[in-house]
């Protein structure tokens, strides 16, 4: 089974999915964490972000591993780096490229392809697993977003304005749904889910009662088309 969860930047998927996989006994696919790795691999090779050719490249050769909740690229734990404001700005840059996105759904299908999962990003419910059984879209307000981020950021010994964490989420948001290739979109048949004002167990709580239901519920198709 495969459970989709896609949204804006800071609405709380990540937390959320982690969360719905572990009650439910699935794995967990992190595809903003991929594309931060790319990102991290073109600025450790000193790749110019806007040179499509040599970003797609970095895409197709590098190895990326999850273990447990660390992510390895290239045998290096980038765990933490991924994760700063410019990696941030630096994987909303090659998340763009239309070669870079080919690469990551099929290592995305790939890795979903025997297991139960439950994946997180912007397009997996849209693009990559358009027939998955339960897809979930969470949204929140902004505001909410930017200082749900700014804690997160604060939590890991960084220090921002709240204005300029608001400015990059809307920057990114910006980005994110106005790609040509896989933008943030909600799936037609996506349950949405307003995380503002919402306690974490709340919103998990919801998406597993949801997703339980539609376990015992199956309507089972290949979760994504077959070429
Ligand atoms: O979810 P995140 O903030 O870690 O994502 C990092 C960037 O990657 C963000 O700009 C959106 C992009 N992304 C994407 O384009 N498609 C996905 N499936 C996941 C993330």
């Amino acid at each position: 089974m495969i459970i989709t969860i896609d949204g804006p930047a800071g609405a709380g998927k990540s937390t959320a999915a982690r969360m719905l996989a572990e009650r439910l006994g699935f794995e967990f696919l992190d595809t903003g964490a991929m594309y931060r790795a790319v990102a991290w691999a073109c600025v450790d090779r000193n790749i110019d972000l806007t040179d499509s050719a040599a970003v797609t490249e970095t895409a197709s050769t590098i190895a990326i591993h999850f273990e447990e909740d660390r992510i390895v690229c290239n045998g290096r734990d980038v765990t933490v780096e991924i994760r700063s404001p410019e990696a941030s700005h630096a994987a909303s840059i090659v998340a763009a490229v239309p070669g870079v996105r080919l690469e990551m759904v099929r290592l995305q299908r790939e890795s979903a392809s025997e297991c139960d999962c439950v994946t997180e990003g912007r397009d997996q419910g849209s693009e990559v697993f358009p027939n998955a059984e339960c897809k979930f879209f969470l949204t929140a307000d902004p505001q909410e977003r930017a200082e749900r981020r700014l804690l997160e950021l604060q939590n890991r010994g960084q220090s921002r304005s709240l204005e300029e964490v608001l400015s990059q989420i809307v920057d990114r948001d910006e980005r994110d749904c106005t790609r040509d290739i896989g933008p943030l979109v909600m799936a037609e048949d996506a349950v949405q889910v307003d995380t503002s004002g919402r306690t974490i167990d709340e919103v998990v709580d919801f998406l597993e009662n949801t997703s339980r239901e539609r376990l015992d519920n199956p309507n089972r198709t290949h979760a994504w088309p077959r070429p």
